[in-house]
């Protein structure tokens, strides 16, 4: 479902922009047959189908235009080890800091090691990363953002995921064996368990309806991935996409794959408070590059709750505004960044610049209205340094995973980074596998025979605005038993509803993402609910204090068993 005008719809912009469109949009027949079905086109879905297509078939499913995700709207850059003054060690160090103790170190280890390929295979193809040319020298240049103790954010302005996935777009495009479909959105995954076969589980495909046409189609995969992105559409107000409603980690939970660390939120501190602004993000290298928090009078704060002040991890810096703004009844704080020369201003951020124009505020005289909003889900589906889930041949990748990189609270720019190595290292490992792999058996097809098309579309409107309210207002930067626990029976009540609801009623796109919106709403309060104590992004009244464990636990939701059986699920939405 669309928020109202929330963001400016680069997706449209770019797609209309992009070079040599070669082939049109793929149509799928009733059942698809392919070596790796990748669920999602942003930079970890995308990444991987590159490494794979020499190798196999690859479909490539995005629910909405090919480019819309939250990679197109990255801002900050991609962090890694470039400048030859930084260190590993100092990148690694950083990110289990900025973890609270909850970072897995061989997955802290593996993507760090891994940036600088990382970042070099995107020059290679084609991303015009920011050079200091364009501001002074030669060299890349590296921005500076919350956390990271080093200058190591490589950038391409302040658009650095419109420049990633336009060239990602750009290559997939043009690869015989890459076959991408636009607004296609996956349902359910197809594993032997729920067909009931015997032998061991596995993913075998996915039932997938086509937004165009209406119609539910059966795509059969040696092996599926999931790329969905996060899932901070749960909330109200939020700087993602519409796309961000954490379907594969609802599907994967559905499926029977262990979930980790749900609980942990990132709310990013600097969002454009204005009514039909719909949080747009102000890049957090904005506060690197000296851009001061100050409340209405000009006061400064940030200095009270870290010596870090606005260079604080973002977690800190998130629930600092907030308590300023609780405390003076405020509607926001503001960035200002206006002591820069007005040249640098609009070299370095042209995209905060203009948008911020458009409603009226000139960053490079006055200050910016900021508040927090969702940004991240650190927590996701469970998987290893080769993106494997529980379920052979089902693999998870870039934000929709839970790696261990991010622990309690992820260091910006780490994401895209994550997104890039573990989509080539999960491709890597396809790879060496697919002469094992057999072709999957017949799939069924979805059955529809037993329901109609809706009578009442408000009733999923009104549920998806419900969820979204109390999960803010509830489950938002500051909880407590008593809001986790009403938040819960809400959610109860919702699922109740929205379950009976796609029972009866033909599947829809917002239908289909209300329903995993309302299950990772569910797994969100649960984890919360688990962890009695205050850690990175998890901030709780009734435990304000962090744990002295010298081992803190992951929150693990495991789940009892397949959904009850949705016998139907597998013979159509019954
Ligand atoms: P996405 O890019 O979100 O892509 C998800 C894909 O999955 C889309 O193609 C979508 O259509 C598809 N999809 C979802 N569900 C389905 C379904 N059911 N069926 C079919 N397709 C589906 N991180 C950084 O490291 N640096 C930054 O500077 C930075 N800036 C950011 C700025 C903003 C405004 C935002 C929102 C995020 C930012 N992040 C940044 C975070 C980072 O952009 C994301 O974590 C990352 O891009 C996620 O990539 P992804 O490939 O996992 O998912
Ligand atoms: C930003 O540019 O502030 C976002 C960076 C991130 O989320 O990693």
């Amino acid at each position: 479902m669309e928020n109202q005008g929330h963001l400016i719809n680069l997706g449209a912009h770019i797609e209309a922009n992009l070079s040599g469109n070669p082939r049109p949009p793929q149509a799928m027949t009733p059942t698809t047959k392919m070596d790796v079905l990748v669920i999602g086109s942003g930079a970890a879905g995308l990444r991987l189908a590159l490494e794979l297509a020499d190798h196999c078939r690859v479909a490539v499913l995005a629910k909405g235009p090919i480019t819309e995700g939250s990679s197109l709207y990255a801002q900050g850059g991609i962090s890694a080890v470039l400048d030859p003054d930084d260190s590993i060690e100092s990148h690694v160090q950083d990110t289990l800091d900025a973890g609270a103790g909850l970072c897995h170190a061989d997955a802290v280890r593996f993507t760090v090691e891994r940036g600088p390929d990382a970042v070099r295979w995107l020059i290679d193809h084609g991303v015009p990363f920011t050079r200091e040319a364009d501001l002074n020298g030669g060299h890349f240049h590296l921005t500076r953002e919350g956390g990271h103790s080093h200058r190591r954010v490589i950038h391409a302005a302040d658009a650095t995921g419109a420049a990633v996935e336009t060239s990602l777009v750009g290559c997939a495009r043009a690869h015989p064996n890459i076959t991408l479909y636009e607004r296609h959105i996956a349902i359910d995954l197809i594993t032997t368990a729920k067909l009931g076969l015997t032998g061991a589980n596995r993913c075998v495909g996915a039932y997938v309806l086509d937004r165009e046409q209406g119609n539910v189609e059966v795509l059969s995969a040696r092996f599926v991935v999931l790329a969905t992105g996060g899932a901070s559409k749960v909330y109200l107000y939020t700087s993602n996409p519409d796309t961000a409603s954490g379907d594969g980690i609802a599907m994967a939970w559905r499926a029977g794959c262990r979930i980790a660390n749900m609980e942990f939120n990132q709310f990013h501190p600097t969002c454009l408070y204005h009514p039909h602004a719909k949080s747009f993000l102000i890049t957090e290298a904005v506060r690197g590059e000296g851009g001061l928090l100050k409340l209405r009078d000009g006061e400064r704060f940030m200095h009270k709750f870290d010596p870090r002040a606005e260079l604080a991890p973002r977690d800190i810096v998130a629930r600092a505004i907030d308590h300023e703004m609780k405390r003076l009844g405020a509607e926001c704080v503001y960035l200002d960044i206006s002591h820069k020369p007005a040249a640098f201003i609009k070299e370095h951020f042209p995209t905060v610049y203009a948008r911020c124009l458009e409603f009226g505020y000139d960053m490079t005289t006055q200050p910016i209205p900021v508040v927090p909003a969702a940004h991240y889900t650190c927590g996701g589906v469970m998987t290893d340094l080769r993106g494997h889930t529980d379920i052979p041949g089902l693999y998870a990748i870039g934000e929709t995973a839970h790696t261990g990189l991010h622990g309690a609270n992820r260091m910006a720019s780490n994401s895209l980074l994550e997104c890039l190595v573990f989509a080539q290292s999960a491709g890597q490992d396809i790879i060496a596998k697919l002469t094992e792999v057999a072709a999957p058996p017949a799939l069924p097809a979805w059955d529809e025979s037993r329901v109609t098309d809706s009578d009442e579309e408000v009733v999923v409107s009104h549920n998806w605005d419900e969820l979204r309210r109390f999960m803010w207002d509830y489950v938002g930067i500051v909880r407590s038993n008593k809001r986790l626990e009403r938040a819960l029976r809400r959610v109860h009540l919702l699922q109740h509803e929205i379950h009976e609801y796609y029972s009866n009623f033909r599947v829809t796109n917002d239908l289909i993402e209300l329903r995993n919106l309302v299950q990772v709403a569910e797994l969100i309060i649960r984890s919360a609910q688990l962890r009695k104590e205050s850690r990175g992004l998890h901030f709780t009244l009734d435990y304000p204090e962090c744990s002295s464990s010298e081992a803190p636990q992951d929150s693990i939701l495991i789940p009892n068993q397949p959904e009850p059986s949705r016998s139907s699920a597998w013979a159509g939405n019954q």
